[in-house]
């Protein structure tokens, strides 16, 4: 599962989407996302016990190495990777190198569709920008920092001081920018770990099956199961001649990892012990059962709609033009699997799932703070607290949610921000401007403005931008609607509806603004001029907007965040309280987790048994080259007619996907599967429509993680695309 992607306006709003909720006490193995410091203490016996035949020293080592140093997190936590060769080879999911492969393809070398092999490094793809992450070590600092602040009494004060220790602490560990050092906060703010990672700059790409392979079954398949997709795609991680990390150069050399992944062809059976290592984004499994409804009544139905919104104009344009489905492929793609995870758990909502165990939670933990007085002082309005706070909150929802999922995350907003250099200069109040120092601004934007022109985006950005607006009108309630919005309705007498008004006042966007226009806008950067800047219609309907959210809306918004975030915390001390001799694992923020199990079919509902593999033969079955989302390449049917499985084979079939119950989310995409020898036997890359409710409410006996099979990876790499040089790198062991 892809961490879903924020744009900008998200990560600023956003804090009530980035839970620091707590996680919920651990009666099964399958369920949780435990922390790799903890282990040998939580989950050493428990492990063993599911099947492991390595030690916890043999994951988590800081003076040995150890699984987690063949473990990647990849481009800043949206995926993970592994490496499988001495050479710094790596594997992930074709949806995690998607928009890498999107990017070195056009109408002529459409790496999306025909795919991509390296055959000699020479020919791998540098991808300024995309980085991998391989933790060092962490380090629990809570008691550090709770001591250093215990004599303090305002709550401010408090905040400051730890903020200050924490920020210290990650400068000392990152040794002059060698490392990427940070504190983090785990378990809603109770406790505060160091986690030190060794960043590399100079990613490459080397492998990619087409996209009727690696995104097989497209947006019908995604989240879903029985599910027949490669998803997968290769990288290599490049150093400097002296081995450190540096931004891409022709003299780098392959990366020589500390370890790296054997991988087997034995396969998996039923009940085989499986362990997924990775970087979880973001849960939170100490949802309320207030947070769940106000996930179904007010969050996700105005998600759904504002996505629904942008997809149906991409999706025209994308149809209509082989170029723009190439360049709108990653936008169209990561969207539509973020709608699609609202709707499946939107629908479990609706059916009630999940309710009734954070009832029931929610009663154990009641009954036990109304049986002392001086917990009932604590925690005696912990639930309420969170509850009042979301019904406030869900007077401003749609405000946001039409916003960071409409206006926000529309190119067009992304192509105002790039005048960001300006901003400073345009505020309320600013100083002027020194001499040269609007040239200075200029010249900074001018490659990405002369860049968004070449794009050739221009009509379905403002189809976008137009059908944003309209949804922003038409359905924030008027009390917590841009002003500026509203006027452009109210103004226009002309106009028979809102529709007709809002076209309108687009069109004379884009008649008067020198900003949408392509020569004018170069012309402007070539001479700016801070009036005609602060003028220009665009220019100024953005700010506007933006404005009026920050001015009205976000002190609300902040203030009731902070409320639930306080009241988080203390609901997850009270349950770790209440619970004493539970493991507990923190919700997922995409540091370095690790979750086992077993491989495990499942019953996804009445009457209906799904097994827990897939083969071949339902490629062949989905195939229809009538549907481009299940279109089967005609060198992969042949292969398949000769049953050309070689080593490969599994009882004389090729094995497709897998199931296993472990705890994974968004960011594990990619994650090495290893099996009870910790060798690889596939990659994480999804969860299963029976389950859309896994990052609130984990359910064992549906929640699974969908995998591919390494075998069906290698064969693509040896058997369909002939890369045999990359399955030579590798360490394979035999059956
Ligand atoms: N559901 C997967 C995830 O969130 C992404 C699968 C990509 N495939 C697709 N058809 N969009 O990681």
């Amino acid at each position: 599962m892809k961490k879903r992607a924020a744009t900008f306006l998200i990560i600023l709003f956003s804090a009530h989407f980035i839970y620091a909720g707590p996680p919920s006490t651990s009666a099964f193995a399958d369920e949780g996302m435990w922390l790799p410091l903890y282990l040998k203490k939580m989950n050493e016996k428990a492990m063993k016990a599911d099947g492991a035949r390595f030690s916890a020293d043999d994951v988590y080592d800081i003076n040995h190495t150890s699984f987690k140093d063949a473990v990647v997190r990849l481009n800043g936590g949206m995926c993970t990777a592994e490496l499988v060769s001495a050479e710094g080879l790596m594997l992930t999911n074709h949806h995690c190198g998607y928009e890498k492969i999107a990017e070195h393809s056009d109408v002529t070398h459409d790496y999306l569709k025909d795919g991509f092999w390296a055959m000699k490094k020479s020919d791998e793809l540098p991808n300024p920008g995309f980085t991998a992450e391989i933790l060092q070590y962490m380090e629990d600092e809570t008691d550090f920092i709770n001591n250093a602040v215990k004599n303090i009494s305002s709550d401010d004060a408090k905040e400051a001081r730890i903020k200050a220790i924490k920020d210290s602490i990650g400068n000392a560990a990152s040794k002059d920018g060698k490392f990427k050092a940070r504190v983090e906060n785990f378990f809603a703010g109770n406790q505060y770990f160091l986690v030190v990672y060794q960043e590399f700059q100079d990613v490459r790409l080397v492998g990619a099956p087409p996209s009727s392979i690696g995104k097989f079954g497209g947006d019908v398949d995604n989240w879903m199961w029985p599910r027949h997709t490669g998803d997968f795609s290769v990288f290599r991680i490049y150093v400097g001649p002296d081995g450190n990390p540096v931004p891409y150069s022709k003299d780098n050399v392959p990366y020589k990892p500390k370890y790296y992944f054997p991988i087997s062809l034995k396969g998996e059976k039923k009940g085989d012990f499986a362990m997924v290592m990775g970087y979880p984004g973001h849960t939170n499994r100490y949802a309320t059962a207030s947070d769940l409804a106000y996930s179904r009544d007010v969050e996700n139905p105005t998600i759904i709609d504002a996505f629904e919104t942008k997809l149906a104009v991409m999706k025209k344009a994308m149809d209509a033009d082989e170029a723009i489905k190439i360049k709108l492929a990653e936008d169209y793609a990561s969207t539509s699997n973020t709608y699609k995870y609202y709707v499946g758990q939107e629908l479990l909502l609706k059916h009630g799932a999940g309710f009734s165990a954070k009832t029931e939670e929610e009663k154990g933990f009641t009954d036990w703070v109304n049986s002392d007085a001086d917990r009932k002082k604590k925690y005696g309005n912990v639930l309420s607290g969170i509850k009042d706070a979301n019904d406030k909150l869900a007077t401003i929802e749609p405000a946001f949610s039409y916003f960071n999922y409409g206006f926000a995350s529309s190119p067009l907003f992304g192509y105002y921000r790039t005048y960001s250099p300006f901003f400073k200069y345009t505020r309320e109040g600013a100083a002027k401007p020194g001499k040269g120092d609007l040239d200075t601004a200029a010249k900074m934007i001018t490659d990405k403005v002369n860049a968004y022109f070449a794009g050739g985006t221009g009509e379905i950005d403002k189809k976008a931008f137009a059908a944003a607006l309209l949804d922003m009108y038409n359905m924030i309630p008027a009390a917590s609607r841009p002003d500026e919005l509203t006027k452009i309705v109210s103004e226009d007498k002309k106009a028979a509806t809102p529709e007709i008004a809002v076209n309108d006042f687009v069109d004379k966007l884009y008649k008067k603004s020198m900003l949408l226009d392509k020569d004018k806008a170069s012309s402007f950067l070539k001479h700016p001029n801070l009036k005609k800047l602060k003028n220009d219609p665009f220019y100024a309907f953005e700010r506007s907007m933006l404005n009026y959210y920050i001015k009205n809306l976000l002190p609300t918004y902040y203030s009731v965040e902070q409320g639930i975030a306080d009241n988080r915390k203390l609901y997850l001390a009270g349950l770790m309280e209440w619970k004493k001799d539970k493991n507990f694992y923190p919700n997922a923020n995409s540091t370095f987790r690790v979750t086992y199990g077993n491989v495990l079919p499942y019953i996804p509902r009445d009457g209906v048994t799904y097994k827990y593999y897939t083969t071949y033969e339902g490629i062949v079955e989905k195939s229809n080259p009538k549907d481009p989302e299940f279109i089967v390449p005609q060198r992969e049917l042949d292969l398949f007619a000769k049953k050309d499985f070689g080593r490969y084979a599994q009882d004389d079939t090729l094995r497709i996907d897998f199931l296993a119950n472990t705890d994974i989310t968004g960011g594990n995409s990619g994650s090495p599967v290893v099996d009870g020898n910790g060798n690889l036997i596939g990659l994480a890359f999804d969860g299963d429509w029976e389950s859309m409710i896994g990052d609130l409410v984990f359910n064992p006996a549906t929640n699974r993680t969908i995998c591919v099979d390494i075998r069906y990876v290698l064969w693509v790499m040896d058997k369909y695309a002939g890369a045999t040089n990359l399955i030579n790198e590798m360490k394979i062991v035999e059956k």
